[in-house]
């Protein structure tokens, strides 16, 4: 690509009093998982075909009776709290990114903030599907960065097996439940959010939806028969505008803050299917082991797949190092942020 056709129009503002960080990672993910043999009992599939056309192992599923997305997010926070040792009293904002809340219309974010005890918080949530971390950042940092907000907790949560149907193949083999935590502040060093090309397009919302339980299809009897409650996609559609989407937007943050692929520390793409990252990774030239994956062991957990990296690769991460987050989903939305780590 040449930097003629690079969007200049959402240039990084580097005038900015304060810029924000990220200064804590939690996460959580249930014990329970089904794997891909548990799957071949399922539906008409088989491990050898899955692992090969999505990277996938096994996915995190929570069973209990009686939670939901919740349960996932609070003990995110409850893990990001004890290990940052903050008081919650002190954080001035919780949002959850999810698709899956507890309810519609009661949001989950305030259940979250009571439950941590973040009682000087006002909480809301977000709604941008697999881009919902990427989106919640946005959001987060401008909070930051207008001086108002101090600490805001940004919660990527989603128990997608509330919505998956168990006996479509198309949508089984791909989502699991999990939940990841970031605490963004004040950058005290310098480091943090150095910028972001975030789209979306609604021309797609058709090819990747949860039919029913909104406001254009209520449910009914008839909802119900057409299994229009769960999650349904056309997925080879989705997979190459994921593909030209996430990697276009990935060469336009790189090409306009003129970064290097060598002075990349990593890339953490959204976790949907390893052929969708390693496309990504092969447009902007990047070393596979500079591409941070563990969709292995936790399939697609929507808002939480790049938060739920920082988790497991957060001992990897050192003050200074120039990340790259990219991700893409139902909406459509996506899109790529760069940022430099703020601590070791
Ligand atoms: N197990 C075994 N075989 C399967 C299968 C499964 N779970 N699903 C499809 N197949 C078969 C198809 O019937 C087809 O067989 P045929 O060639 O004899 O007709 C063949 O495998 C290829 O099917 P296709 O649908 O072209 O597979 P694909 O390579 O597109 O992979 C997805 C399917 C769903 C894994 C892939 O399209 C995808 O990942 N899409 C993006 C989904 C996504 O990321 N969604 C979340 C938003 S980020």
């Amino acid at each position: 690509m040449s930097i003629d056709t690079i969007d200049v129009s959402m240039k990084p503002n580097n005038k900015r009093n304060i810029k924000a960080a990220i200064t804590g990672v939690g996460g959580f993910v249930p014990e329970d998982f089904i794997s891909n043999k548990d799957l071949e009992k399922m539906v008409d599939t088989n491990d050898e075909w899955i692992t090969a056309r999505t990277g996938i192992k096994k996915r995190r599923i929570l069973k209990d009776k009686g939670k939901g997305t919740s349960f996932l997010a609070i003990n995110a926070a409850k893990d990001l709290i004890a290990k940052k040792k903050i008081n919650p009293e002190s954080i001035d904002l919780v949002i959850v990114s999810t698709i899956t809340p507890d309810f519609h219309g009661a949001s989950t974010a305030p259940t979250v903030a009571s439950a941590i005890k973040a009682k000087n918080a006002y909480a809301f949530d977000l709604s941008a599907a697999c881009s919902g971390f990427l989106f919640g950042m946005s959001t987060a940092t401008s909070y930051i960065e207008s001086g108002r907000y101090k600490k805001v907790l940004l919660i990527g949560a989603d128990m997608m097996s509330s919505i998956v149907d168990y006996t479509d193949r198309s949508t089984s083999i791909l989502f699991g439940d999990g939940a990841g935590a970031v605490l963004v502040e004040p950058s005290l060093n310098g480091y943090g959010w150095e910028d972001e090309y975030l789209r979306s397009d609604g021309i797609g919302a058709e090819w990747l939806n949860i039919k029913s339980g909104g406001s254009l299809y209520p449910i009914s009897n008839e909802t119900i028969a057409n299994k229009w409650h769960y999650i349904a996609q056309d997925g080879k559609t989705v997979f190459k505008s994921a593909v030209s989407e996430m990697a276009n937007a990935t060469e336009q943050i790189i090409i306009r803050n003129e970064l290097k692929s060598e002075e990349i520390k990593y890339l953490l793409p959204h976790q949907a299917n390893k052929r969708i990252i390693d496309a990504t990774a092969e447009k902007i030239n990047l070393d596979k082991n500079k591409v941070l994956m563990n969709i292995e062991n936790y399939g697609n957990t929507t808002a939480a797949t790049i938060p739920l990296l920082m988790y497991d690769y957060e001992k990897n991460l050192n003050e200074g190092d120039k990340l790259i987050l990219a991700a893409f989903g139902a909406g459509l939305t996506w899109g790529a942020a760069y940022l430099t780590w703020a601590y070791n």
